[in-house]
């Protein structure tokens, strides 16, 4: 059986949180807070929101990190964030949904400029462009908030220089939940130093299940009736010349990844670089 996610960067990271918070004060010291510098809400349950970045705190595009806020009896409650900039960016970015009793995100929803928020200095994760081989095209695919880690690498230099084109793929129930990476990308094209790349290299594919759109179905679909690669003039997958990664809800990563075993794709990891690379979302579902 193919192992979906090695669970040991999220274990790492507990650990690395749990000493801190027994930490006297906490676990809060002054280098792991940052201040919030601007949020915006793009529906009911989704927000963005960009932070100051400590000096030091360094980090590989795709990685995420321990980020929160200090509950009313003074203890940290933590979550693993992607870091939705990329690592040359001087601010840090993030993209949050919204879970109404959520221990962290029913309070996070209200943080507003100015406000200071908790920051774990380990990064870590597995949607490194190191554990991939090469290849000619990257297939990012993400659902909601899975599309946090790739709103780094798409503004990465590096996968343009590595990958001849980019596919992101960001697969939503509705219109409105595609407006951050939406946005992203539109602003990726715009920049003045990656947008000759990002217009060049990057196909971007949003796509909604439940609404009319100018593209429709669940990423699975697209991907197994042939439809993306059909719709960009693309051949089929191939393990030859494609590499993947994934960041979704498990049923996504299992699903995607079960397709990819037919077609003889092999996980990657850093001791022995692959065809594809994933990352869970969120834990839940049941897990
Ligand atoms: P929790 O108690 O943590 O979650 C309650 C339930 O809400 C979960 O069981 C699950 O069913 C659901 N849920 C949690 N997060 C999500 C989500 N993102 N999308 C859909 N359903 C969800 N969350 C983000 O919003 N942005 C990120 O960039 C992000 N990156 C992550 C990276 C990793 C590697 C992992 C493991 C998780 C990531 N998460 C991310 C999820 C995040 O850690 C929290 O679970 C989330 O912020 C909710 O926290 P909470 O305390 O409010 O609720
Ligand atoms: P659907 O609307 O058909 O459930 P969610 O908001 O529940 O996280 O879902 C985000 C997107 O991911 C939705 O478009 C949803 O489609 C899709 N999705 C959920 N589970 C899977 C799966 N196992 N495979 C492919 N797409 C999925």
């Amino acid at each position: 059986m193919t192992q979906l996610q090695n669970p040991s960067p999220l274990a790492a990271l507990d650990q690395a949180n749990k000493s801190l918070a027994s930490h006297p004060k906490g676990g809060i010291s002054a280098p792991d807070q940052v201040t919030v510098t601007a949020v915006t809400h793009w529906t009911d349950k989704l927000f963005s929101f960009q932070t100051d970045r400590p000096p030091g705190f360094r980090f590989q595009s795709g990685e995420f990190a321990m980020i929160g806020l200090v509950d009313d009896e003074g203890k940290a409650v933590t979550r693993a964030y992607s870091i939705a900039s990329p690592h040359w960016d001087d601010d840090l970015e993030f993209y949050s949904i919204i879970v109404p009793d959520g221990p962290l995100t029913s309070r996070l929803r209200h943080v507003q400029i100015g406000d200071k928020i908790i920051l774990r200095p380990k990064t870590t994760g597995t949607l490194g462009l190191a554990r991939l081989r090469d290849g000619q095209r990257l297939y990012l695919l993400a659902t909601g908030t899975g599309f946090a880690p790739f709103a780094a690498l798409i503004r990465d230099p590096e996968i343009y220089e590595r990958f001849e084109q980019v596919i992101l793929v960001h697969g939503c129930r509705t219109i409105a939940e595609l407006g951050y990476s939406q946005k992203i990308v539109a602003d990726s094209r715009a920049h003045p130093l990656i947008g000759e790349m990002v217009t060049r290299q990057l196909h971007y594919v949003p796509s909604v299940t439940r609404e009319n759109f100018t593209q429709t179905g669940r990423i699975t679909t697209l991907l197994a009736d042939g439809k993306l690669a059909s719709s960009l003039s693309l051949p089929p997958l191939d393990p030859a010349f494609d590499r993947i990664m994934i960041c979704g809800s498990i049923g996504l990563n299992q699903d995607i990844a079960a397709q990819l075993l037919e077609k003889n794709f092999h996980e990657g990891n850093l001791s022995s670089p692959g065809d594809y690379v994933i990352e869970r979302a969120f834990v839940g579902d049941g897990i």
